[in-house]
């Protein structure tokens, strides 16, 4: 027997223990610090130890309670970053997708995981208001935004077949760190993407994307593609997409549409996001606004032919010897990824478990926390609140002696080590018109109005205590 093998009752008691350890989880996070009481080299000392030669057998699982004591906890108040509180149901999809070890590259592979992450984008698709887009699910926003301007480069400057040749990018100056990533992976070069000025609102300012497009024709550059912010990563603020789609159309640009953080939102305030449906290719993660573990993203586009010009290069080893339709589908001709995990589980069921009208609940409930925090903030004296809030990211700082533009940037900088230390509420950071803010992003569908209450009662109690 292979010594790899274990007894029925071996996996029992690893199954069994992992899931206890899963519940015990769940019913604590709440009551978790959001940051853990520990120092780097104290988790070197715990984790940083040579491979053992021997297996340790069930004793190995002994560590898993040391590991969970030592991470991030993606509680009520975790409110860093752009980080999706972690569904549980979905979760425990995740498990299965482990076990089942389901390859999703094409239907002959995994009929049940291709069809339903197939089902899945399609829903995502519809509830965000671009019903007939396709596309697939990625390992987050970033890979779906490579590909989207993957795609953008071959509809517009192919260079798979003719070799790269120069042509320009435009996007907001707000725009997130994974486009200017995308462009250089691309060999687009950094120096081809245009950072257009935004208005007060920190959207893009459409005259001068017009004015930047027309000196490049005249100096015989080729606009490759227009990318707008569906929610920008520092203040959810969202560019005017009918106008850039409009732009896009004129100039013969391609439109994607980052809505990483923000696109999701449409399944609760789809005013919000007019021109969205207009988009050749957008990205959007539902490891971050439909609240489900890492890692899950999707980039959806309108003509499946665009992606398969930017990513199918099958060989005969790959190549399907089937005409129908669904058997002969396959997700590398449409993606940059071979083999690719089952994904889709956990939105299968979590959306089905909950139903659309509970994501949508929450997601307005985020909203309305963003607006509490906001109106809470505004009413302190000692804070300010930084940049409008259009989705529920809350840009603030805490301001020495009552003075808004005294510089302190540094105070605020300490506040945040110091508040995110004590584990109370868990914030991240900005930087609005060139001055530190803190940042509370809430995508998070455990969080209550007291738990919004602690972010500003931290920050004031955190601000005082460095004051003093
Ligand atoms: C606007 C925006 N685009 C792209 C990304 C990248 O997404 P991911 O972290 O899933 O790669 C983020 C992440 O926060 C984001 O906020």
């Amino acid at each position: 027997m292979n010594p790899l093998v274990l007894s029925d009752a071996d996996y029992k008691t690893a199954f069994e223990r992992i899931s206890q350890l899963a519940l015990e989880y769940v019913a604590s996070v709440s009551e978790r610090p959001t940051f853990p009481k520990i120092t780097g080299t104290e988790t070197e000392a715990l984790f940083a130890k040579p491979l053992p030669e021997q297996g340790l057998g069930s004793g190995a699982l002994d560590d898993l309670g040391e590991v969970m004591a030592s991470v991030r906890v993606t509680g009520p108040r975790f409110f860093g970053y752009v980080l999706g509180s972690g569904e549980p149901i979905g979760a425990a999809a995740d498990l299965l997708v482990s076990v089942l070890n389901q390859n999703v590259t094409a239907w002959r592979s995994s009929p049940s995981a291709v069809t339903i992450e197939r089902v899945v984008v399609n829903w995502l698709a519809e509830a965000i208001g671009c019903t007939g887009f396709t596309g697939s699910l990625t390992g987050g926003g970033s890979s779906a935004n490579l590909m989207g301007l993957a795609m953008a480069r071959e509809a517009r400057l192919p260079a798979n077949e003719c070799g790269a040749r120069p042509g320009t990018i435009y996007a907001s100056e707000q725009i997130h760190m994974s486009i200017p990533k995308a462009i250089a992976l691309l060999g687009i070069g950094r120096e081809n993407l245009r950072l257009i000025p935004c208005d007060d609102n920190f959207r893009i300012r459409v005259d001068f994307l017009r004015a930047s497009m027309e000196r490049d024709v005249r100096a015989g550059l080729t606009p490759i593609a227009i990318v707008g912010s569906a929610g920008t990563v520092s203040t959810g603020s969202i560019d005017p997409l009918v106008e850039l789609a409009e732009i896009a159309r004129e100039s013969g640009a391609w439109f994607h549409v980052d809505g990483a953080y923000g696109a999701l939102a449409a399944i609760a305030e789809p005013a919000k996001f007019a021109g969205l449906d207009r988009a050749d290719s957008l990205s959007l993660d539902p490891h971050k606004w439909l609240y489900q573990p890492l890692d899950c993203g999707c980039l959806l586009y309108r003509d499946a032919e665009a992606a398969r010009r930017a990513f199918s290069h099958t060989g005969d080893y790959a190549k399907s010897l089937v005409n129908d339709p669904v058997e002969g589908f396959a997700f590398f001709e449409e993606s940059m990824e071979l083999s690719r995990r089952f994904r889709a589980l956990k939105l299968w069921l979590s959306l089905r478990y909950h139903g659309l009208a509970n994501f949508r609940e929450a997601i307005r409930n985020d909203l309305a926390h963003a607006q509490l925090l906001a109106g809470l903030i505004t009413k302190q004296p000692e804070l300010a609140l930084l940049a409008p809030v259009p989705l529920s990211a809350v840009c603030f700082r805490y301001r020495a002696r009552g003075d808004a533009d005294s510089d302190c940037d540094a105070l605020n900088q300490e506040i945040l080590q110091r508040v995110v230390r004590r584990g109370k509420v868990f914030l991240s950071n900005a930087t609005i018109h060139g001055r530190f803010a803190l940042r509370a992003c809430i995508v998070n569908h455990r969080t209550t109005p007291d738990d919004i209450a602690q972010v500003v009662s931290e920050v004031l109690a955190v601000g005082r205590e460095c004051l003093a």
